[in-house]
């Protein structure tokens, strides 16, 4: 963590937990929120249905309702999806883009991204854009230029997205329990970061902020977040659990 970025600390929590489960989740987590830091922001993506029950929940607390995705177009039919003014409604002020899981399982791409990325700031909703190779590519020396097509999503903005996170999710690090070292986290940030300044200049590619995802547990968090390129975290399997959770946002404070 550097200074002038607050750290962040999302969690995605996939497809996982009933509005039920995600109440008492925020009721546990919420009674460990005075022994945390402060400085760290934190954010919750749960499933759709789940957002008003859980944003309800989390009205005037300091802990964010995030989205896991959104639609490329406003309104429309497309049966099955939702839009970033619905999103704006319930309160969400941060939402994913281009996660992997959607990248494999849908076939999304840039082009797309972008769309979402307009749609979610036309709604002043954060973009948190994901990116990160996969195990193939990393051993073929191909990560630098994944990255930098996987940031051609910004390509469409002038000037830098309003709230824009990055996320480096290394694929081969999701869900598996392997993380990568902070040493290569750190780089691949660094790489990010340059991809960023030549788009925004390097003052405003300095304030943003890029959160590290991929096996982050309470063991790892403090060597991964205590690099000086690493703002925060995005957290699948962890995020469930409110003491685990918890702890990763101490370990980011
Ligand atoms: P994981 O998932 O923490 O379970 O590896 C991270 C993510 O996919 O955002």
């Amino acid at each position: 963590m550097r200074a002038g970025r607050s750290p962040l600390v999302v969690a995605n929590w996939k497809m996982n937990k009933t509005a039920r489960e995600a109440a008492a989740f925020a009721e546990e987590f919420l009674s460990l929120r005075p022994s945390l830091p402060d400085a760290v922001g934190v954010a919750i993506a749960p499933a759709f249905p789940v957002l008003e029950r859980l944003g309800r929940l989390l009205t005037h607390t300091q802990v964010l309702l995030a989205a896991q995705d959104v639609h490329t177009e406003s309104k429309g039919a497309f049966t099955g999806e939702v839009s970033a003014p619905m999103l704006r409604d319930l309160g969400v002020s941060l939402a994913l883009v281009g996660h992997s899981e959607r990248r494999r399982d849908r076939k999304e791409d840039e082009a797309s991204f972008a769309r979402k990325i307009e749609r979610l700031l036309e709604n002043g909703i954060a973009p948190l854009y994901c990116v990160g190779e996969t195990l193939e590519e990393r051993d073929g020396g191909r990560t630098d230029e994944v990255l930098a097509r996987q940031m051609t999503a910004l390509d469409a903005f002038g000037s830098l997205p309003a709230g824009l996170v990055v996320a480096y999710e290394p694929v081969w690090a999701i869900g598996t329990g392997r993380a990568a070292s902070s040493a290569m986290a750190a780089d691949t940030h660094r790489q990010i970061r340059s991809l960023l300044s030549k788009r925004y200049g390097s003052d405003l590619a300095a304030s943003v902020r890029i959160l590290y995802g991929g096996s982050v547990t309470p063991a790892n968090a403090v060597s991964l977040f205590g690099e000086e390129e690493i703002d925060g975290g995005l957290v699948g399997g962890a995020s469930l659990v409110p003491a685990d959770f918890a702890a990763l946002v101490k370990a980011a404070g």
